[in-house]
């Protein structure tokens, strides 16, 4: 076989021999393709557009103070990923259902929260971390297996906040509101926000920032003042910090008018020569949608079954062809047996499918669905 080399910031990886006979593995070759593209390390994707947006606006802001890190490993330990931002042991994140495992320590970033640590440990006190992260989950227009995240993380030292009368946790918050309004104003223009409480484990207090956009609320980010207890392992007891994350593909659909998350993924040049380094904003002009074409499947589920894997399933045998799976009926018979009725939306946005080959897709995935997952077609 080929050994393609990947080099993967600065860690080179064969594409061929990361631990993949390892029964924890749970990382399909559709995803492992997917390592070392870097979407957003490119100037003309809206992608890269978006975070070179972003960062103007820091440099601006803050003179150039942040380091920026775009190039870090997305392999990641499960103690960089989970325990140094503090995820409890048994939170859902952690499931082989949830995360991309390459073996029993070792998982593909599920966010980019994963490098705070070791940025802290290594003495950074003001950086942002943009790469992609990857998390099993379910197929529409907005969730994709892989997405791009953007981190940022700030420390205060004691004699920023003493003189401003605020105990340093109320300081550090509300420079974090004030500093993520003026990006939300930056990328969207006069915009109407709100906060929302929230919970994450490695913040407290914990917010999400809210834009009213296109007549509807669209959730923008996850931040909060760092937990304490990060910073102590980090070595600086006397600091406090703020942290965020964004997704990218979410601000990138709305403020390019991107309708579906996998064109993202498209080398076709309709979709890429939209684009221009350094214009945010520019609205994507759909090229002649295809027809959809619906196939339903049924079938008796056992304990173990989730929406995730059968998503794999559909991802592994039609790729980027598969644009819904939808959950369309759901009944327990008198025998305490549960039926689940999917239907999968084919559909290519480059050209039209065949009737055969749609076919021939659906009959691979029946096929794998019953042996792999364990389930009876009816
Ligand atoms: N890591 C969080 C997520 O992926 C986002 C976040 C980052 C929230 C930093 C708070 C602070 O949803």
């Amino acid at each position: 076989p080929v050994v393609s080399a990947l080099d993967l910031g600065g860690v080179k990886i064969a594409k061929d021999d990361v631990v993949r006979d390892d029964p924890t593995n749970n990382v399909p070759d559709t995803i492992y393709a997917k390592l070392g593209l870097q979407l957003h390390r490119r100037d003309q994707h809206p992608l890269g557009i978006l975070k070179n947006a972003i960062f103007d606006y820091f440099d601006t802001i803050y003179a150039n103070k942040f380091d920026k890190f775009d190039n870090l490993c997305p392999i990641v330990s499960v103690k960089a990923n989970f325990d140094d931002v503090l995820v409890p042991p048994d939170h859902v994140s952690r499931s082989y259902n949830d995360t991309y495992y390459v073996d029993s320590q070792t998982v593909l970033r599920c966010h980019t929260s994963a490098h705070q640590a070791e940025l802290l440990r290594k003495g950074h006190t003001h950086f942002l971390v943009t790469g992609d992260v990857y998390r099993r989950d379910s197929i529409d227009s907005t969730h994709y297996p892989v997405f791009h995240q953007m981190e940022g993380v700030r420390v205060f030292s004691p004699d920023e906040w003493e003189t401003s009368g605020l105990d340093g946790t109320l300081y550090a918050a509300s420079d974090l509101k004030k500093c993520l309004e003026g990006l939300a104003r930056h990328l969207f223009g006069a915009v109407e926000m709100r906060w929302i409480d929230t919970y994450f484990p490695f913040t407290d207090p914990s917010f999400e920032l809210e834009i009213y956009f296109q007549e509807k609320w669209l959730e923008v980010l996850g931040c909060g003042v760092t937990e304490q207890e990060i910073l102590r392992r980090s070595g600086k007891t006397d600091n406090v910090a703020w942290a965020f994350g964004l997704g990218l593909e979410r601000l990138a659909m709305v403020l390019f008018d991107i309708p579906d998350i996998r064109l993202f993924w498209s080398s076709d040049e309709r979709f890429t020569s939209q684009f221009v380094k350094g214009q945010l904003g520019v609205k994507f002009k759909p090229f002649s949608k295809f027809p959809p074409c619906y196939k339903d499947m049924s079938f008796w589920i056992n304990d173990s079954f989730t929406e995730n894997n059968l998503c794999e399933i559909v991802r592994g045998v039609a790729g980027d062809l598969a644009e819904e799976v939808q959950l369309i009926d759901n009944f327990t018979n008198k025998k305490g047996m549960t039926s689940h009725c999917y239907r999968i939306a084919y559909r290519s946005m480059e050209r039209s499918l065949t009737d055969e080959e749609i076919n021939e897709l659906q009959w691979n995935v029946r096929d794998q669905v019953e042996k792999k997952l364990n389930v009876v077609l009816r």
